[in-house]
C-alpha cells in the first residue's frame, strides 16, 4: 500500500514536471544582463588595456616561447605560453602565473586527442617594442605595450588577438571580509519587522543602481530563486579575437541560427551553455543543447580559424569594423591605396578555466577542417546501417507495435534500417530495463529485426532514478560515483523518473563503470543489434537552475559544474560509446546518438538538433543548423523529420523527408503527444513520394559511405556551404538554403509552404550541372528557376564526377551489402568525370587493418579507368559493376567494350539522345578490379 502511494505520488510529481517543463520560455534562460561575468566583460571598453608584456621574463625554446604579462591597473601577473603547432598552427595559453588553487583544464586526449605535435618558430625580428616568429609560411608579431598577437600570412593580416585590448583575467583571490555592520549578525527582528527589512533592501539596491558591472555577481549571484554561492569568487577569462580582412564568421554551434553569424550589436552575445529548452526559438544567440567553441573566418583568398578549448559556459560578442591599417602598415607590407579593409571583431568571455586560444591558419577551407581535425578528431566511420533510413517516435508502446511498424514498412516498399524506442520501453525509466508487460521479449522482438538486417535503438538517459532496488543506482550509490551537491552529498533534482542523481562522468572510472553495464550479461534484454541514444545530457535537471545542474555541483577533482558544464554531456557519449565497443570486444562500430555535444563529440557517433517543431521555419533553419555543425567538425547530423512537436501537415512531412534524404542523419522521431505518423500512413500522393525520396537514400549510401570515409581520414564536412568548394565565389558566403555533399551533389531542398519551384544557384564558371532526375543540364555559375512540384528534389551532379550508386534497393541496407554498383558518371565541359568509391564490411573495424577497398574512377578520352586509390586497402569484396550511366555524352557510342587481366569483351549499350545519357549494362566485373571500359 505505502509503496503504491509512494509510486503513484512520485508519478503525478513527474506529471507535473512534464507540464511544467512544456511551459518553459525564456524567463528560464539567463540573458547576459542576468550573468555577473557576462555584463562585467562586455562592459569592457576596448583601448584600454591594463596588460603590457613583461620582456625580461621572456623565455625561448624552439617550439615556445613564455612570457609574462602584467596587468598594470593590478600589478597581477600572468603567463603567456606560445606554441608552434605543426600544420599551420598556433596555441596561445594564458593562465594565472601563480593560481591560488588549480584552474580547471580539460585533460589532454579527451577533446584534444593528444598533446598537440610542435613544430618550430624561428625569432625573425627581435625589437624593443615586438617580438616577430616565424611559423610554416606565416608570422605572429607579439606586441609589447599594450600586449596583443597578430598572425600574418604573406601581407596579410588574418587575425589578431588583443587588438582590441579586452583581456580580462580574474585572478583567483580571498573572499574580502565583510564590513563590520554586514557582518554582526542583527537581533532576530521583532514580528512584522522582516517584511520592513525586506523592502528596506529593496529600497536600498534599487537606489544603488545603476550597478557598477565590474561589481556583478562577483561572489554570488540569484537568477530566479535560484542562488549560486560562488566559492570561488570571480574566475572568468576573456579577449578579443579580431579577423582582418573577412566579412563573414561562421560556426560556434549549436544556434537556431543562419549560418553567417550576425553582429551581436542589438542582442545578446552568442551563448554556449549546454541547455535542455524547451519549443526553442529560431535565429537568436540563446543556447541550446550543444557547444563547439570552433569558428572560422572566411574570405575570397584565406579561411582561418580559432578553437577556443575552454569547457565553462562561454558567450561570444560580434562585430564588423575596418581594419586599423596603421597599425598593420608597421607590422606587415601591405596598405596598397586607401582602400578601407574590413575586419570582424569578436570577443570571448567564459566563466572559469583558462585562456587557451588554437589558431587555424588554412588558408584554405579545406585545411582549416584538417587543422581542427587534427586537434580534436574527425568523424569516426559510422557502420552503414547507421546512415540509412531511422525509424522513431516517442514511443512504440510495445512488441507488437514494433512488430506492425515494421511489417508496414515492409508492405509498403519503404526501407528502413533502425526502430527506436523512447523512454516509455523502460520499467519506469530506469535504463537498461524494459518494462516487463510492453516488452517481454525484446530479444526475440531484437532477432526478428535482425533478421532482416536491421537494428535497434534504446535510449539510455544519465539521469539515474533513486531507487534502492534499482540495480544501476543502488550500484552507483554504493560506489559513490554521482556528483555531489553543493553540500557534499548526493546531488539529487528531478528529470524524467522524478527524483534522480547523475553519475559523474567527467570521472574517467565513472565512464568505465557506465560502458561496463552495456555488456550483454549486464543489460538484460540487449542483443548485439541494439544500439544507443543519450538524451537529456546536457543534464536537463527539471528543477535546476536553467533546467541543469546548479553551477555548484562537485565534479571529479574538486571541480565545479561551472568549469565542466560544457562537456558533460560529451562525457556520457564517449563513456556509452566504449560500452558499446566494449561489449564486442572492440570488433564492431559503436552507434551512439547524442543530444548535448562538444569540441570532439564527432568521435563518438552522431547529434540531432533536438526538440524542434512542425512547421515550415524549423525545415528551413535544420539546413542551416546542420551546415554549421559540419563546419564544427560535427558532421553526422541531422533534424528531427518531421518536427518533434506539433502534427505537420502532409507537404510539410512530405518536403521534409526530401530535405533529409540528402542530409547526414536520416531519422523521423515525432512528440509522445503527436498523431502517428510513420511513412506509410501518408495518403497515397505523399506516401509514394516520401517512399521515392527514402528509396533514393538507399540508392546513394555507397556516396555517402564514401564521403563520411572521407571525412574521416581527412576532417573534411560532409553536408558543405558552397564555399568550401568555391571559395573564390562572393555570392556563396551567407548563403544557407542550398548546400553540397561532398563536391558532386548540389542539394536546394523545397523548405517553402505551398512552393512548386525555386531560384537555385549553380556555382562555377566552368561548371555544368545535372539534374539528377532527368539529367537536364545548368551551366554554372548563375541562378536558374527550377520546378519543383511535391514529388520533386531539385538535387544535381557536378559535371566532372563520378557518383557510386546502388540501385537495387532492399528492406535494408545490410540486404545490400553484396548488390552491384552502378556508376553515374556526368561529364564537364572536357568529356571528363572522376570519382571514387571506399567499400569495406559497413561494420567492423576490420577496415583498419587493411580490408577496404578504395577504387579510384576516372573517365578521359572515352576511357573510363579504375585504379586502386590506396594501395593500403588490400580487402575483396562481392560487390561488382552493373550499369554505366555516362550524362552529358554527345553521341550514340558505337562499341564499348571492357578490359580486365587483359581480357576484352564487347559490352551491351543504348542511347538517349534527348537526354544525352549513353548506358552501359552489365561490365559484370568484380568493383575490386583494375579495369578499363573504352567507348567507341
Ligand atoms: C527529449 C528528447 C526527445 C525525446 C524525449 C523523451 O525531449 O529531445 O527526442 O523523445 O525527451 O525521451
Amino acid at each position: 500500500m505505502a509503496a503504491t502511494t509512494i509510486r503513484l505520488s512520485s508519478y503525478l510529481c513527474c506529471l507535473l514536471l512534464i507540464v511544467q517543463v512544456h511551459s518553459v520560455n525564456r524567463d528560464n534562460f539567463k540573458t547576459c544582463d542576468q550573468s555577473g561575468f557576462c555584463k562585467r566583460h562586455r562592459s569592457l571598453q576596448p583601448g584600454n588595456s591594463p596588460y603590457v608584456v613583461l620582456m625580461d621574463s621572456l623565455k625561448i625554446t624552439p617550439t615556445q616561447i613564455s612570457v609574462q604579462l602584467l596587468n598594470t591597473k593590478t600589478n597581477v601577473r600572468l603567463i603567456l605560453d606560445l606554441y608552434g603547432l605543426q600544420g599551420n598552427t598556433a596555441r596561445v595559453k594564458i593562465n594565472e602565473l601563480e593560481p591560488l588553487k588549480t584552474r580547471y583544464e580539460i585533460p589532454v586526449g579527451d577533446v584534444l586527442v593528444g598533446e598537440p605535435k610542435q613544430q618550430d618558430i624561428k625569432v625573425l625580428d627581435k625589437a624593443s617594442s615586438s617580438i616577430t616568429l616565424g611559423l610554416e609560411n606565416s608570422k605572429i608579431v607579439l606586441t609589447y605595450s599594450p600586449f596583443r598577437i597578430d598572425f600574418i600570412s604573406g601581407e596579410e593580416p588574418l587575425v589578431s588577438i588583443n587588438s582590441q585590448g579586452l583581456l580580462k583575467f580574474e585572478h583567483f583571490r580571498k573572499k574580502p571580509e565583510a564590513p563590520p555592520e554586514e557582518a554582526a549578525p542583527a537581533d532576530p527582528p521583532a514580528e512584522g519587522e522582516d517584511k520592513k527589512e525586506d523592502e528596506e533592501v529593496k529600497k536600498e539596491e534599487e537606489e544603488k543602481k545603476p550597478e557598477d558591472p565590474e561589481e556583478s555577481g562577483l561572489w554570488e549571484e540569484t537568477f530566479k530563486s535560484f542562488h549560486d554561492p560562488k566559492p570561488n569568487g570571480p574566475a572568468s577569462v576573456g579577449i578579443d579575437i579580431s579577423f582582418p580582412g573577412f566579412e563573414n564568421v561562421y560556426g560556434i554551434p549549436e544556434h537556431a541560427e543562419s549560418m553567417a553569424l550576425k553582429t551581436t550589436k542589438d542582442t545578446d552575445p552568442y551563448r554556449l551553455f549546454n541547455l535542455d529548452v524547451f519549443e526553442y526559438e529560431l535565429y537568436n544567440p540563446m543556447a541550446l543543447y550543444g557547444s563547439v567553441p570552433v569558428m572560422w573566418a572566411h574570405n575570397e583568398k584565406s579561411t582561418v580559424g580559432i578553437y577556443w578549448n575552454n569547457a565553462a559556459e562561454t558567450w561570444i560578442d560580434i562585430s564588423s569594423t575596418t581594419a586599423d591599417k596603421n597599425f598593420f602598415s608597421k607590422i606587415a607590407d601591405l596598405v596598397k591605396g586607401n582602400t578601407e579593409m574590413a575586419q570582424m571583431d569578436t570577443h570571448w568571455f567564459s566563466e572559469s578555466g583558462v585562456i587557451d586560444v588554437f589558431v587555424m591558419l588554412g588558408p584554405r577551407p579545406k585545411d582549416v577542417f584538417k587543422q581542427y581535425a587534427t586537434l580534436t578528431g574527425s568523424t569516426e566511420l559510422p557502420p552503414l546501417f547507421a546512415i540509412s533510413y531511422h525509424q522513431c517516435r516517442w514511443n512504440y508502446n510495445d512488441q507488437e507495435d514494433v512488430k506492425n511498424v515494421d511489417a508496414n514498412m515492409d508492405l509498403f516498399d519503404i526501407p528502413f534500417d533502425v526502430i527506436w524506442l523512447d523512454i516509455e520501453h523502460t520499467d519506469g525509466k530506469r535504463y537498461f530495463t524494459w518494462d516487463a508487460h510492453k516488452f517481454p521479449g525484446s530479444k526475440d522482438m531484437l532477432d526478428a529485426e535482425g533478421a532482416k538486417g536491421r537494428k535497434m535503438v534504446t535510449i539510455v538517459d544519465p539521469h539515474l532514478k533513486r531507487d534502492d532496488n534499482y540495480k544501476v543506482y543502488a550500484d552507483a550509490k554504493n560506489r559513490d560515483l554521482m556528483v555531489k551537491g553543493g553540500n557534499g552529498g548526493e546531488y539529487e533534482g528531478w528529470c524524467w523518473p522524478g527524483s534522480s542523481s547523475w553519475p559523474d562522468f567527467t570521472n574517467p572510472e565513472v565512464r568505465n563503470w557506465w560502458a561496463s553495464k552495456f555488456q550483454y550479461s549486464e543489460y538484460d534484454g540487449s542483443t548485439p543489434d541494439l544500439y544507443i541514444w543519450n538524451d537529456m545530457n546536457e543534464p536537463s535537471v527539471f528543477n535546476g537552475p536553467e533546467i541543469t545542474f546548479h553551477k555548484d555541483v562537485l565534479h571529479h577533482g574538486g571541480f565545479e559544474n561551472r568549469d565542466v558544464h560544457n562537456l558533460y554531456g560529451f562525457y556520457v557519449q564517449k563513456a556509452t560509446a566504449e560500452g558499446i565497443l566494449m561489449r564486442s570486444n572492440n570488433e564492431q562500430r559503436p552507434f551512439v546518438l547524442t543530444r548535448a555535444f562538444f569540441a570532439g563529440s564527432q568521435r563518438f557517433g552522431a547529434v540531432w538538433t533536438g526538440d524542434n517543431m512542425g512547421e515550415w521555419s524549423h525545415l528551413k533553419v535544420s539546413v542551416p543548423m546542420l551546415l554549421t555543425l559540419n563546419l564544427a567538425g560535427i558532421t553526422f547530423s541531422g533534424a528531427d523529420v518531421g518536427g518533434f512537436f506539433k502534427n505537420p501537415d502532409n507537404e510539410l512531412q512530405t518536403r521534409w523527408y526530401q530535405a533529409a534524404a540528402f542530409q547526414p542523419f536520416f531519422r523521423a522521431h515525432a512528440h509522445i503527444d503527436t498523431k502517428r505518423r510513420e511513412p506509410y500512413l501518408l495518403p497515397e500522393e505523399n506516401r509514394n513520394i516520401v517512399r521515392d525520396a527514402i528509396r533514393q537514400r538507399y540508392t546513394y549510401l555507397p556516396f555517402w559511405y564514401t564521403l563520411f570515409y572521407h571525412g574521416y581520414r581527412s576532417g573534411e564536412t560532409v553536408m558543405s556551404p558552397l564555399w568550401v568548394e568555391f571559395p573564390e565565389d562572393k555570392s556563396t558566403f551567407k548563403m544557407d538554403d542550398e548546400y553540397l555533399l561532398g563536391s558532386s551533389l548540389l542539394v536546394k531542398p523545397i523548405t517553402d509552404q505551398g512552393a512548386t519551384g525555386t531560384t537555385v544557384y549553380f556555382p562555377g564558371k566552368n561548371d555544368v550541372w545535372y539534374d539528377i532526375q532527368t539529367y537536364q543540364s545548368y551551366a554554372g555559375a548563375q541562378n536558374t528557376y527550377i520546378n519543383a512540384p511535391l514529388g520533386k528534389i531539385p538535387v544535381f551532379q557536378r559535371g566532372g564526377s563520378i557518383v557510386p550508386r546502388k540501385m537495387r534497393v532492399r528492406r535494408s541496407s545490410s540486404l545490400m551489402s553484396a548488390d552491384p554498383f552502378t556508376l553515374v558518371i556526368c561529364l564537364n565541359k572536357q568529356g571528363e568525370a572522376e570519382g571514387d568509391l571506399y567499400a569495406d564490411d559497413y561494420k567492423s573495424f576490420a577496415y583498419r587493418s587493411g580490408n577496404y577497398i578504395h577504387r579510384e574512377f576516372s573517365l578521359k578520352n572515352n576511357i573510363l579507368t579504375s585504379s586502386n586509390a590506396d594501395p593500403n586497402g588490400q580487402g575483396s569484396t562481392k560487390e561488382w559493376l552493373e550499369k554505366l550511366v555516362i550524362v552529358g555524352f554527345p553521341k550514340a557510342a558505337s562499341s564499348v567494350h571492357i578490359t580486365v587481366d587483359g581480357n576484352s569483351q564487347s559490352l551491351y549499350h543504348s542511347y538517349d539522345s534527348t537526354s544525352r545519357v549513353l548506358t552501359v549494362r552489365k561490365p559484370g566485373v568484380n568493383i575490386a578490379k583494375d579495369f578499363t571500359i573504352t567507348i567507341q
